[in-house]
């Protein structure tokens, strides 16, 4: 690559960076922690972008998928308002109630093996990072 190659490759990074912060302000949601219901937690918080999600076709732009207020007797979700997903799920679930932890991972992980795409292993959704918000190798 010569001179000028890398000099535009890097103008195009340093634009790339300049643009990322006012997109993870409106779609990436840092899902994890007390805010999120979890007063005792043991994991780093799960990045989710609803624009990824948003745009796949078994989604359609649609909220149900996720924005539920419960469900019909096909088992089907019911649709419901955005309101966090700690409103109704407890952490300690029942019969009637799953609790928290099965919600998140019910929906979550549930989706990506059906889809066989998306993130499945414990390290892929929450993230390790160190001191500086480096990710570390992700695993279990
Ligand atoms: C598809 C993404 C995804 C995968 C894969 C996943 N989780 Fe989670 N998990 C979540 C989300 C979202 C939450 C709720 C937000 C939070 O507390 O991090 C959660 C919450 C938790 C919690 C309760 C909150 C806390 O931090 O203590 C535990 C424990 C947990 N996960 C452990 C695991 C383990 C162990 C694995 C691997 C076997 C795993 N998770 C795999 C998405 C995932
Ligand atoms: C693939 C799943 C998914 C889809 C589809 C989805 N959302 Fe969400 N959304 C979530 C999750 C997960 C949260 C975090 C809620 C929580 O943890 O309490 C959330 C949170 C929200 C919030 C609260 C934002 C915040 O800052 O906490 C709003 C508002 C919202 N969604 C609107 C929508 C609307 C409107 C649609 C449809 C156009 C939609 N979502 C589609 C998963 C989804
Ligand atoms: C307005 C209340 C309400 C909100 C808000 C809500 N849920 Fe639910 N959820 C329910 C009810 C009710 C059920 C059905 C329980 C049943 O009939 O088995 C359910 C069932 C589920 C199930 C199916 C579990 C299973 O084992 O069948 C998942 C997964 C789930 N919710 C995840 C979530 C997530 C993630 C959020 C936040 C994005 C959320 N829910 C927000 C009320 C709610
Ligand atoms: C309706 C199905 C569906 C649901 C529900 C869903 N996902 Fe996904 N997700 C996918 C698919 C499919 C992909 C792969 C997209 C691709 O690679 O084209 C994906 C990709 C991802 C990725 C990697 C791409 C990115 O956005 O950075 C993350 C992280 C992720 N999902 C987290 C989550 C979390 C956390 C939840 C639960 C709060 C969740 N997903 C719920 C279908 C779903």
């Amino acid at each position: 690559m010569n001179t000028k190659a890398k000099i535009t490759l890097l103008a195009a990074a340093l634009l790339l960076l300049a643009a990322l912060p006012a997109v993870s302000q409106e779609d990436v949601l840092t899902i994890g922690g007390e805010s999120y219901g979890f007063v005792v937690y043991q994991r780093a918080p799960v990045t989710f972008a609803h624009s990824t999600h948003m745009d796949l076709e078994m989604v359609d732009g649609a909220c149900t998928p996720c924005h539920h207020s419960g469900k019909d007797e096909m088992g089907k979700f019911v649709e419901g308002d955005t309101v966090p997903c700690k409103d109704c799920h407890v952490e300690e679930g029942d019969e009637a109630m799953p609790s928290m932890l099965t919600a998140y991972h019910g929906l979550c992980q549930n989706c990506h093996l059906e889809a066989a795409k998306g993130p499945v292993t414990c390290g892929e959704c929450h993230i390790q990072k160190d001191f500086f918000g480096i990710p570390f190798a992700s695993g279990e």
